[in-house]
């Protein structure tokens, strides 16, 4: 029986030791799923803060249940550490490392290619490596399999290869992990087969494609659909603002539409680690092919100017009543990149917050899931939706729309609101006083 027989074996009767390298919004709640089906698990990160907190039982990811680490940890399932001499004992290895953008704006694979030295120097027979990171089409085949050859090992033969990419949504209470169909790619029938079967474990549906490559677009493709629909609904946005239309009103009323349509809603400018950062990393790796990727130019330009374009209408609503940017009070409601999650990757709000300073702002912020953000050095602590912070605020600026405030509330106290996620939708009164983007 060859060594990849055996990790089958393991893989079927969840004796296979799984190992999760990078313990974030992705790598945390995939440890889990798999040490709820039954793996040893044990996870893999720099920051030993997230080490320590999965060892004490203690989740630090607001999808993921403080119980389900700590009964998997009491379970003796899950365990962490950041000693990557243990991935030797690993049989399945996730890497789940972030891909972030350079100054540049080129992809960053720093993380994933540290991750990759740190497999390949414990690398043996018998082990299946997936990656889980987005990235360019390509990554997995030449840059994970030349290097994990480097060892003298042979993908297919002594070990396995694929890419699955994750599809979780933060926040979203729509879909349990095992629900979201799981693709996977791999480097060889053998390899593909393997991956699946240890997906198979956590998720209802596995869905196999025929390479790495191919798998490593089907992510893209699903974030540049986003990516380039939010950029149409942002440009309706700029359209109905000219037209003296109200954006909201056209969207929900084209929503009605059974067939055909699929709604996509305009905001202040594109957050998080995903959507603004994952297309680019197909322009760039089609940019070596001397192909430009006209869609994603267009969306990306046209989104990047979104968080210039709420500057702007603060100025012009407070210009109305002869205010002056400069030394005005600018509440901001929500610094989060999306509703009811305390992520401030790439937030739009982080750019309004620099430019409304910029132009002399006095700004405070109030976000129920984010307690600082520091902003060009400066550390801006949030404040409390109390009756003396909405009195104050020349102008409150809805940036986020977290499900925990009280809209009706703001639109009561506050003198002026700029509403740039429709927010305000089922205040009744007061409503005169909202402008929407
Ligand atoms: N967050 C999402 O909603 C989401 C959804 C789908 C896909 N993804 C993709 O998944 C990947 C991970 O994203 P995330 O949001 O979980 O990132 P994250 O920043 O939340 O977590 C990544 C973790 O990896 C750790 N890390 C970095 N380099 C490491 C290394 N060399 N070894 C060990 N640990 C290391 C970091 O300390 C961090 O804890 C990215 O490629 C991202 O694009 C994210």
């Amino acid at each position: 029986m060859s060594r990849l027989d055996e990790l089958q074996q393991r893989i079927e009767s969840r004796d296979a030791q799984v190992g999760v390298i990078g313990l974030g919004y992705v790598g945390l709640p995939l440890a889990v799923e798999f040490a709820g089906a039954g793996f040893p698990v044990v996870g893999f990160d720099l920051d030993r803060q997230k080490v320590e907190a999965v060892g004490r039982g203690e989740s630090y990811i607001e999808d993921v249940s403080a119980d389900a680490v700590a009964g998997a940890v009491e379970a003796g399932r899950l365990a962490a550490t950041t000693d990557f001499d243990q991935l030797s004992r690993c049989d399945v290895i996730n890497v789940c490392v972030p891909t972030p953008l350079t100054k540049s704006k080129d992809p960053d694979v720093s993380h994933m290619a540290r991750a990759l030295e740190e497999i390949t120097k414990r690398a043996r027979s018998g082990q299946l490596v997936v990656v889980g990171s987005t990235t360019y089409p390509g990554t997995t085949h030449e840059l994970f399999v030349p290097m994990l050859e480097s060892s003298g090992l042979r993908v297919g033969e002594d070990l396995a290869v694929a890419f699955s990419p994750e599809r979780i949504d933060p926040a979203n209470q729509n879909f349990q992990v095992r629900e979201i169909p799981k693709v996977v790619g791999g480097e060889t029938p053998r390899c593909t087969a393997l991956a699946c079967s240890v997906f198979e474990a956590i998720f209802d549906t596995v869905v196999p494609v025929s390479s790495t490559q191919s798998a490593e677009m089907v992510k893209l493709l699903e974030n540049t659909f986003r990516a380039i629909n939010i950029g149409l609904a942002n440009e309706v946005a700029l359209m109905c603002d000219r037209l003296g239309l109200d954006v909201w009103e056209v969207i929900d009323a084209a929503a009605t539409k059974p067939y055909g349509f699929m709604k996509f809603q305009p905001g202040p400018g594109l957050g998080g680690h995903c959507i603004p950062v994952d297309p680019t990393y197909l322009a760039w790796k089609m940019k070596s092919l001397n192909f430009p990727a006209r869609f994603i130019e267009l969306a990306t330009e046209i989104n990047g100017q979104m968080p210039e374009h709420v500057v702007d209408k603060v100025a012009a609503i407070l210009n109305e009543d002869r205010i002056a940017v400069n030394g005005a009070q600018v509440l901001i409601l929500g610094v989060a990149y999306k509703a009811d999650v305390g992520d401030i990757r790439e937030s739009p709000a982080l750019d309004i917050v620099r430019m409304l300073a910029q132009r002399g702002a006095e700004i405070s912020y109030h976000d129920p899931h984010v307690p600082e953000v520091v902003v060009e050095g400066v550390s801006y602590k949030g404040t409390d939706l109390s009756d003396d912070v909405l009195d104050g605020a020349d102008v409150v600026v809805i940036l986020t729309d977290h499900e925990d405030v009280d809209y009706a509330r703001v639109v009561t106290r506050a003198g002026r609101i700029f509403d740039t996620r429709n927010s305000t939708r089922r205040v009744a009164e007061g409503t005169e006083k909202v402008r929407k983007l």
